[in-house]
Protein backbone atom coordinates (compact mmCIF):
# COMPACT_ATOMS: atom_id res chain seq x y z
CA UNK A 1 0.00 0.00 0.00
CA UNK A 2 1.30 3.35 -1.32
CA UNK A 3 2.25 5.87 1.79
CA UNK A 4 -0.77 8.13 0.79
CA UNK A 5 -2.90 5.18 0.74
CA UNK A 6 -2.21 4.28 4.54
CA UNK A 7 -2.32 7.98 5.84
CA UNK A 8 -5.91 8.10 4.15
CA UNK A 9 -6.93 5.25 5.64
CA UNK A 10 -5.99 5.95 9.05
CA UNK A 11 -7.12 9.50 8.64
CA UNK A 12 -10.68 8.33 7.46
CA UNK A 13 -10.81 5.41 10.57
CA UNK A 14 -10.42 8.31 13.17
CA UNK A 15 -13.37 9.81 11.70
CA UNK A 16 -14.95 7.21 11.59
CA UNK A 17 -14.33 6.35 15.04
CA UNK A 18 -14.61 10.05 16.16
CA UNK A 19 -17.71 10.41 19.33
CA UNK A 20 -17.56 14.74 19.23
CA UNK A 21 -17.46 17.81 17.77
CA UNK A 22 -13.81 18.60 19.52
CA UNK A 23 -12.77 15.23 18.90
CA UNK A 24 -13.12 15.72 14.80
CA UNK A 25 -12.13 19.28 14.93
CA UNK A 26 -8.87 18.17 16.02
CA UNK A 27 -8.26 15.49 13.70
CA UNK A 28 -9.21 18.08 11.06
CA UNK A 29 -6.31 20.34 12.49
CA UNK A 30 -4.52 17.17 12.94
CA UNK A 31 -4.40 16.86 8.79
CA UNK A 32 -5.49 19.84 7.13
CA UNK A 33 -3.98 22.76 9.75
CA UNK A 34 -1.18 24.97 9.02
CA UNK A 35 1.35 22.12 10.50
CA UNK A 36 -1.39 18.97 9.38
CA UNK A 37 -0.01 15.89 7.82
CA UNK A 38 -2.03 16.72 4.55
CA UNK A 39 -0.84 20.15 4.41
CA UNK A 40 2.65 19.41 4.84
CA UNK A 41 2.50 17.28 1.63
CA UNK A 42 0.56 19.68 -0.25
CA UNK A 43 3.84 21.94 0.41
CA UNK A 44 6.11 19.64 -0.67
CA UNK A 45 5.03 19.36 -4.45
CA UNK A 46 7.08 22.99 -4.36
CA UNK A 47 10.07 21.05 -4.38
CA UNK A 48 9.11 18.42 -6.67
CA UNK A 49 9.69 18.13 -10.92
CA UNK A 50 7.21 18.41 -13.17
CA UNK A 51 6.43 14.97 -13.86
CA UNK A 52 6.07 14.02 -10.15
CA UNK A 53 4.48 17.42 -9.15
CA UNK A 54 1.34 16.71 -11.71
CA UNK A 55 0.96 12.88 -10.41
CA UNK A 56 1.70 13.84 -7.16
CA UNK A 57 -0.71 17.15 -6.46
CA UNK A 58 -4.11 15.21 -7.96
CA UNK A 59 -3.47 12.70 -5.70
CA UNK A 60 -2.69 14.65 -2.50
CA UNK A 61 -5.64 17.02 -3.22
CA UNK A 62 -8.16 14.33 -3.20
CA UNK A 63 -7.32 13.34 -0.48
CA UNK A 64 -7.94 16.65 0.66
CA UNK A 65 -11.01 16.54 -0.97
CA UNK A 66 -11.98 12.88 0.68
CA UNK A 67 -10.79 14.51 4.41
CA UNK A 68 -13.07 17.69 3.92
CA UNK A 69 -16.34 15.24 3.09
CA UNK A 70 -15.71 12.81 5.53
CA UNK A 71 -15.29 15.62 8.13
CA UNK A 72 -18.50 17.20 7.25
CA UNK A 73 -20.51 13.86 7.18
CA UNK A 74 -19.60 13.07 10.54
CA UNK A 75 -20.11 16.40 11.47
CA UNK A 76 -23.62 16.16 10.74
CA UNK A 77 -24.11 12.87 12.03
CA UNK A 78 -22.71 13.96 15.59
CA UNK A 79 -25.19 16.83 15.05
CA UNK A 80 -27.95 14.97 14.14
CA UNK A 81 -27.09 12.40 17.19
CA UNK A 82 -27.15 15.17 19.74
CA UNK A 83 -31.13 16.01 18.62
CA UNK A 84 -32.23 12.40 18.96
CA UNK A 85 -30.58 12.32 22.16
CA UNK A 86 -33.03 15.79 23.19
CA UNK A 87 -35.95 14.27 21.71
CA UNK A 88 -35.41 11.21 23.74
CA UNK A 89 -34.82 13.30 26.92
CA UNK A 90 -36.51 16.30 26.91
CA UNK A 91 -40.12 16.43 26.81
CA UNK A 92 -42.56 18.54 26.42
CA UNK A 93 -46.40 17.96 27.63
CA UNK A 94 -48.33 20.44 25.29
CA UNK A 95 -51.88 19.55 27.30
CA UNK A 96 -50.35 21.32 30.90
CA UNK A 97 -52.60 24.18 31.53
CA UNK A 98 -50.28 27.59 31.05
CA UNK A 99 -48.56 28.78 34.50
CA UNK A 100 -50.37 30.78 36.06
CA UNK A 101 -50.33 34.57 36.09
CA UNK A 102 -48.89 35.53 39.73
CA UNK A 103 -47.98 39.20 39.62
CA UNK A 104 -48.83 40.74 42.60
CA UNK A 105 -50.81 43.74 43.35
CA UNK A 106 -50.51 47.15 45.00
CA UNK A 107 -53.63 47.33 47.56
CA UNK A 108 -55.99 50.48 47.12
CA UNK A 109 -54.79 51.71 50.50
CA UNK A 110 -51.36 51.52 49.90
CA UNK A 111 -51.70 53.26 46.42
CA UNK A 112 -53.51 55.93 48.02
CA UNK A 113 -50.86 56.81 51.23
CA UNK A 114 -48.19 56.79 48.42
CA UNK A 115 -50.51 59.35 46.31
CA UNK A 116 -51.32 61.49 49.45
CA UNK A 117 -47.68 61.18 50.56
CA UNK A 118 -46.52 62.40 47.41
CA UNK A 119 -48.78 65.29 47.28
CA UNK A 120 -47.70 66.62 50.14
CA UNK A 121 -43.86 66.10 49.75
CA UNK A 122 -44.40 68.54 46.60
CA UNK A 123 -45.87 70.87 49.73
CA UNK A 124 -43.18 71.00 51.75
CA UNK A 125 -44.25 68.14 54.49
CA UNK A 126 -42.39 65.53 55.72
CA UNK A 127 -43.58 61.99 57.36
CA UNK A 128 -43.68 61.46 61.09
CA UNK A 129 -44.97 58.37 62.41
CA UNK A 130 -45.70 57.07 66.23
CA UNK A 131 -46.82 54.14 67.92
CA UNK A 132 -49.97 52.45 67.80
CA UNK A 133 -50.28 51.40 71.27
CA UNK A 134 -50.78 54.37 72.93
CA UNK A 135 -50.67 55.98 76.54
CA UNK A 136 -53.81 58.11 77.55
CA UNK A 137 -51.56 60.59 77.53
CA UNK A 138 -50.69 61.39 74.25
CA UNK A 139 -53.88 59.70 72.70
CA UNK A 140 -56.49 62.09 75.29
CA UNK A 141 -55.11 64.66 77.95
CA UNK A 142 -51.82 65.98 75.65
CA UNK A 143 -54.75 66.71 73.17
CA UNK A 144 -56.56 68.82 75.53
CA UNK A 145 -59.22 65.66 75.93
CA UNK A 146 -58.90 64.97 80.14
CA UNK A 147 -61.06 61.58 81.51
CA UNK A 148 -63.99 63.64 82.06
CA UNK A 149 -64.44 65.00 78.52
CA UNK A 150 -67.50 64.20 77.25
CA UNK A 151 -65.57 63.61 73.90
CA UNK A 152 -63.22 60.64 75.48
CA UNK A 153 -66.96 58.66 74.96
CA UNK A 154 -67.26 59.64 71.03
CA UNK A 155 -63.94 57.50 70.14
CA UNK A 156 -65.05 53.88 70.92
CA UNK A 157 -61.70 53.22 72.48
CA UNK A 158 -60.43 50.03 72.72
CA UNK A 159 -58.30 49.26 76.39
CA UNK A 160 -55.27 47.32 76.76
CA UNK A 161 -54.82 45.74 79.98
CA UNK A 162 -52.30 47.72 82.24
CA UNK A 163 -51.53 47.56 85.38
CA UNK A 164 -50.42 50.89 86.76
CA UNK A 165 -52.92 54.14 86.86
CA UNK A 166 -50.00 56.58 85.17
CA UNK A 167 -51.54 57.83 82.41
CA UNK A 168 -48.16 58.55 80.29
CA UNK A 169 -48.18 54.50 80.12
CA UNK A 170 -49.19 52.64 77.08
CA UNK A 171 -52.83 51.74 77.97
CA UNK A 172 -54.82 52.46 74.65
CA UNK A 173 -54.93 51.43 70.78
CA UNK A 174 -54.61 55.32 69.42
CA UNK A 175 -57.92 56.09 68.52
CA UNK A 176 -56.37 58.43 65.56
CA UNK A 177 -53.07 60.09 64.09
CA UNK A 178 -53.53 62.92 66.31
CA UNK A 179 -50.94 61.73 69.34
CA UNK A 180 -47.92 61.73 66.79
CA UNK A 181 -48.88 65.68 66.75
CA UNK A 182 -47.44 65.98 70.35
CA UNK A 183 -44.81 63.31 70.07
CA UNK A 184 -43.38 65.64 66.94
CA UNK A 185 -43.94 69.20 68.94
CA UNK A 186 -42.53 67.76 72.30
CA UNK A 187 -39.32 67.00 70.64
CA UNK A 188 -36.42 69.13 71.06
CA UNK A 189 -36.50 71.01 67.63
CA UNK A 190 -40.25 70.06 67.07
CA UNK A 191 -41.85 73.48 66.20
CA UNK A 192 -42.07 75.14 63.33
CA UNK A 193 -42.65 72.34 61.40
CA UNK A 194 -44.95 70.78 58.26
CA UNK A 195 -45.37 66.85 59.03
CA UNK A 196 -48.26 64.42 58.24
CA UNK A 197 -48.52 61.39 59.95
CA UNK A 198 -49.96 57.95 57.86
CA UNK A 199 -51.06 55.24 60.33
CA UNK A 200 -53.44 52.68 61.22
CA UNK A 201 -55.92 53.54 64.37
CA UNK A 202 -58.63 51.60 66.16
CA UNK A 203 -61.92 52.07 67.51
CA UNK A 204 -64.57 49.64 68.61
CA UNK A 205 -67.44 49.81 65.52
CA UNK A 206 -68.27 47.57 62.53
CA UNK A 207 -70.84 49.06 59.87
CA UNK A 208 -70.75 49.55 55.83
CA UNK A 209 -68.48 52.63 56.50
CA UNK A 210 -66.43 51.57 59.99
CA UNK A 211 -64.08 48.77 60.82
CA UNK A 212 -61.95 48.47 64.21
CA UNK A 213 -59.20 49.13 61.97
CA UNK A 214 -58.45 51.77 59.66
CA UNK A 215 -56.37 54.32 58.31
CA UNK A 216 -55.80 58.26 59.11
CA UNK A 217 -53.64 61.07 57.76
CA UNK A 218 -52.91 63.88 59.86
CA UNK A 219 -51.65 66.88 59.26
CA UNK A 220 -49.53 69.29 61.05
CA UNK A 221 -48.27 72.99 60.31
CA UNK A 222 -47.14 74.78 63.17
CA UNK A 223 -45.02 78.31 62.70
CA UNK A 224 -45.20 82.03 63.44
CA UNK A 225 -47.31 83.37 61.26
CA UNK A 226 -49.98 80.48 60.10
CA UNK A 227 -53.69 81.45 60.10
CA UNK A 228 -56.94 79.25 58.78
CA UNK A 229 -56.17 80.82 55.02
CA UNK A 230 -53.41 78.66 54.86
CA UNK A 231 -55.35 75.37 55.95
CA UNK A 232 -57.72 76.42 53.28
CA UNK A 233 -55.10 76.38 50.80
CA UNK A 234 -53.39 73.61 51.86
CA UNK A 235 -56.64 71.62 51.70
CA UNK A 236 -57.74 73.25 48.50
CA UNK A 237 -54.22 71.97 46.60
CA UNK A 238 -54.63 68.58 48.11
CA UNK A 239 -58.10 67.98 47.02
CA UNK A 240 -56.81 69.40 43.69
CA UNK A 241 -54.55 67.04 43.16
CA UNK A 242 -55.48 64.12 44.79
CA UNK A 243 -59.37 64.06 43.16
CA UNK A 244 -57.54 65.53 39.84
CA UNK A 245 -59.91 68.39 39.26
CA UNK A 246 -59.72 71.93 38.68
CA UNK A 247 -62.45 73.38 39.65
CA UNK A 248 -62.73 71.62 43.42
CA UNK A 249 -64.88 73.26 45.80
CA UNK A 250 -64.64 73.00 50.05
CA UNK A 251 -66.99 73.84 52.44
CA UNK A 252 -65.63 74.63 56.06
CA UNK A 253 -68.35 73.71 58.31
CA UNK A 254 -67.99 74.77 61.84
CA UNK A 255 -67.35 71.77 64.30
CA UNK A 256 -65.82 70.98 67.89
CA UNK A 257 -62.68 68.73 68.28
CA UNK A 258 -61.40 69.47 71.66
CA UNK A 259 -57.07 69.92 69.85
CA UNK A 260 -58.39 72.45 67.70
CA UNK A 261 -59.65 76.06 68.08
CA UNK A 262 -61.42 77.15 65.96
CA UNK A 263 -62.93 73.68 64.14
CA UNK A 264 -63.83 72.93 60.94
CA UNK A 265 -65.19 70.10 59.48
CA UNK A 266 -64.37 69.96 55.29
CA UNK A 267 -66.60 69.12 52.63
CA UNK A 268 -66.47 68.42 48.80
CA UNK A 269 -68.96 69.63 46.01
CA UNK A 270 -70.07 66.95 44.56
CA UNK A 271 -73.11 65.17 42.75
CA UNK A 272 -74.99 61.83 42.60
CA UNK A 273 -75.85 61.68 38.80
CA UNK A 274 -77.47 57.79 38.54
CA UNK A 275 -75.51 56.77 41.27
CA UNK A 276 -72.34 57.69 40.07
CA UNK A 277 -70.42 60.50 42.50
CA UNK A 278 -68.99 63.41 40.72
CA UNK A 279 -66.43 65.41 42.23
CA UNK A 280 -66.37 69.10 41.95
CA UNK A 281 -69.67 69.98 41.01
CA UNK A 282 -73.36 69.66 41.74
CA UNK A 283 -75.19 70.96 45.21
CA UNK A 284 -74.05 68.10 47.40
CA UNK A 285 -71.76 68.04 50.15
CA UNK A 286 -69.33 64.87 51.09
CA UNK A 287 -67.74 64.99 54.38
CA UNK A 288 -63.96 64.50 53.63
CA UNK A 289 -61.85 65.57 57.16
CA UNK A 290 -61.85 67.22 60.30
CA UNK A 291 -59.71 70.58 60.63
CA UNK A 292 -58.79 73.54 62.72
CA UNK A 293 -56.36 75.48 64.21
CA UNK A 294 -54.12 73.65 67.15
CA UNK A 295 -55.59 74.56 70.52
CA UNK A 296 -53.39 76.57 72.64
CA UNK A 297 -53.63 73.68 75.40
CA UNK A 298 -52.25 71.25 72.60
CA UNK A 299 -49.22 73.76 72.63
CA UNK A 300 -48.59 74.27 75.82
CA UNK A 301 -48.91 70.37 76.56
CA UNK A 302 -45.57 70.13 74.55
CA UNK A 303 -43.88 73.15 75.35
CA UNK A 304 -44.10 75.14 72.51
CA UNK A 305 -45.82 78.51 73.74
CA UNK A 306 -48.98 79.78 72.41
CA UNK A 307 -48.00 83.42 71.73
CA UNK A 308 -45.12 83.02 69.78
CA UNK A 309 -46.33 79.83 67.97
CA UNK A 310 -49.63 78.93 66.02
CA UNK A 311 -50.77 76.26 63.06
CA UNK A 312 -53.03 74.09 61.83
CA UNK A 313 -54.05 70.86 61.91
CA UNK A 314 -56.07 68.03 60.21
CA UNK A 315 -57.34 64.52 60.26
CA UNK A 316 -58.39 62.18 57.09
CA UNK A 317 -59.37 59.02 56.80
CA UNK A 318 -57.09 57.45 53.98
CA UNK A 319 -59.51 54.45 53.49
CA UNK A 320 -62.47 57.33 53.06
CA UNK A 321 -60.88 58.69 50.56
CA UNK A 322 -59.61 55.46 48.49
CA UNK A 323 -63.18 54.50 48.56
CA UNK A 324 -64.14 58.21 47.03
CA UNK A 325 -61.51 57.83 44.44
CA UNK A 326 -61.77 54.56 43.16
CA UNK A 327 -65.64 54.26 43.97
CA UNK A 328 -65.15 51.26 46.39
CA UNK A 329 -68.35 50.75 48.13
CA UNK A 330 -67.85 48.91 51.40
CA UNK A 331 -65.05 49.80 53.90
CA UNK A 332 -65.05 46.04 55.26
CA UNK A 333 -63.81 44.91 51.73
CA UNK A 334 -60.38 46.57 52.66
CA UNK A 335 -59.26 44.22 55.19
CA UNK A 336 -60.97 40.78 54.19
CA UNK A 337 -58.14 39.42 52.16
CA UNK A 338 -60.19 38.35 48.99
CA UNK A 339 -58.10 37.90 46.23
CA UNK A 340 -60.95 38.09 43.84
CA UNK A 341 -61.40 41.92 45.34
CA UNK A 342 -57.81 42.85 45.58
CA UNK A 343 -57.45 41.51 41.35
CA UNK A 344 -60.14 43.90 40.85
CA UNK A 345 -59.58 47.17 42.69
CA UNK A 346 -55.64 46.72 43.09
CA UNK A 347 -52.95 48.21 41.29
CA UNK A 348 -50.84 47.30 38.76
CA UNK A 349 -46.98 47.29 40.57
CA UNK A 350 -45.36 48.19 37.27
CA UNK A 351 -48.22 50.64 36.46
CA UNK A 352 -49.30 52.47 38.84
CA UNK A 353 -51.39 55.92 39.21
CA UNK A 354 -49.42 58.19 40.38
CA UNK A 355 -49.29 62.25 39.79
CA UNK A 356 -46.64 62.34 38.59
CA UNK A 357 -47.38 59.68 35.32
CA UNK A 358 -50.97 60.83 34.75
CA UNK A 359 -51.92 57.94 35.16
N1 LIG B 1 -58.28 63.42 65.25
C1 LIG B 1 -59.53 63.75 64.62
C2 LIG B 1 -60.35 62.47 64.43
O1 LIG B 1 -59.82 61.39 64.49
C3 LIG B 1 -59.33 64.41 63.28
C4 LIG B 1 -58.68 65.76 63.42
C5 LIG B 1 -57.31 65.90 63.37
C6 LIG B 1 -59.44 66.88 63.58
C7 LIG B 1 -56.70 67.13 63.49
C8 LIG B 1 -58.87 68.14 63.68
C9 LIG B 1 -57.50 68.23 63.65
O2 LIG B 1 -61.52 62.52 64.19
Amino acid sequence: MSEVKKIEKNILKLISSSKSLDELEKIRVDALGKKGIVSNLLKSIGSMNEKERKVKASLFNSLKDKIIQNIEKKKNLIYENIINEKISTEWLDLTRPTRPDNRGKIHPISQVTEEIIEIFSDLGFSIAEGPQIESDWYNFDALNIPPEHPARQEFDTFYVKNNSDIIAEPNVLRTHTSPVQIRHMEKKNGVPCRIIVPGKVFRSDYDQTHTPMFNQLEGLAIDTDINMSHLKWTLEEFCRAFFDIDNVSLRFRSSHFPFTEPSAEVDIRCSWVDGLLKLGQGDNWLEILGSGMVHPNVLNACNVDPEKYQGFAFGMGIDRLAMLKYGIPDLRSFFESDFRWLDHYGFDPLNKPSIHNGL
